[in-house]
């Protein structure tokens, strides 16, 4: 069975979809059934194609790889921006993986809701919408008998939401609260040894952790848009990131480093949605010293962790990368397989 999909966006995220589908396509079906073939690739910058029949995407790899346009490649249809692919383009699926913007969520958001308006199953790793729109988005998506799935909105492919909403149904969580962003882990475990903050950040930069304006990152934003996911999709909450409580990581001193040392501390920024015994949800952003037999307190580098508090099972903390090209391609891929498993 072949699902035909569009790629919305193709940087990082879309490329990565991309390489996996390439080189893991065979295994892939073999393993789930699940068969996708990607008809439509519109990027802003990149350019956009159209071809019914599908794209050859080592080709599409290839131009980019080498700063060409998309448009080179032979295809029917070329230059539809974003919204004309997402109506116009014959596919059950689409990719939403544009740039994230937490104050407008735009385009995404609209891209969303075209999707939805034209019965498209979406796919997404953009923070901006779910974040700001995401319970309203769900409902509108469910009304119109559509999936909406997000995995890589937190901790790129490491499953968390799917995780939540799938196995751990009915298992009552209470809290979740983990290291939700790389590049401060990185740079908080990279001080702990000595380096100072703003080499530190530098090679954050230069390994492609931090986002391209690192503030996102040091002053918590990135980590309470997340946050404000984790307490929408799994809590119920209607919270929007300026509702979360949130400090970053420039304030922490060589002085506090010492103190956690001394102390059996380690410093991590800390994420963290809670269900209050009143029902309301909270969030928080925020460095916490951590006692060393924490499980998170033993997360270090870019490496992302989180832990579930739960009714019926205590504490479940899950592992796993929080960014990256195949890393995040793949959690467009476990929504695209989810979408399948559901319409087939
Ligand atoms: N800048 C983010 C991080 C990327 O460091 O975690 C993933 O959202």
């Amino acid at each position: 069975m072949t699902m035909k999909i569009a790629l919305i966006g193709f940087g990082v995220v879309g490329q990565g979809l991309a390489e996996i589908l390439l080189e893991h396509g065979e295994r892939i079906e073999k393993e789930t059934g699940a068969r996708f073939q990607v008809v439509a690739v519109s990027d802003m910058l990149k350019g956009s194609v159209y071809n019914p029949a599908g794209l050859d995407l080592s080709a599409l790899l290839a131009l980019t790889e080498s700063g060409q346009s998309l448009e080179e490649l032979e295809a029917p249809y070329k230059g539809w921006d974003a919204l004309t692919t997402i109506r116009k383009a014959d596919c059950e699926a689409i990719c939403e993986a544009t740039y994230t913007d937490l104050q407008s969520g735009e385009p995404a958001t609209s891209h969303l809701r075209a999707a939805i308006e034209t019965g498209k199953h979406i796919a997404t790793t953009n923070k901006g919408p779910v974040a700001l729109f995401g319970q309203e988005l769900l409902a509108a998506a469910d009304k119109a008998g559509i999936q909406l799935l997000a995995e890589g909105t937190v901790v790129s492919g490491t499953p968390i939401l799917n995780l939540a909403q799938g196995p751990m149904a009915g298992i009552g969580v209470k809290a979740v609260k983990g290291i939700l962003n790389g590049t401060t882990n990185y740079i908080l475990t990279e001080m702990e040894k000595g380096a100072p903050y703003a080499e530190v950040l530098k090679r954050a930069q230069e390994l492609g952790y931090a986002e391209a304006d690192p503030t996102g990152d040091v002053e918590g934003w990135d980590a309470a848009g997340k946050v404000t996911i984790l307490a929408n999709l799994l809590m119920g909450g209607g919270l929007k990131p300026s509702d979360i409580d949130r400090t970053g990581i420039t304030g922490i001193s060589d002085e506090d480093f010492k103190k956690a040392k001394a102390e059996g501390k380690r410093w991590k920024l800390i994420g963290e949605t809670r269900r209050h015994e009143d029902g309301t949800i909270t969030g928080k952003v925020a460095p916490q010293a951590l006692d060393l037999s924490d499980p998170l307190a033993g997360v270090g580098g870019a490496t992302n962790a989180l832990t579930f508090e739960t009714e019926l099972m205590g504490p479940v903390t899950v592992v796993g990368a929080g960014a990256g090209k195949i890393e995040t391609g793949y959690s467009l891929l476990t929504d695209l397989i989810a979408i399948w498993r559901a319409t087939n």
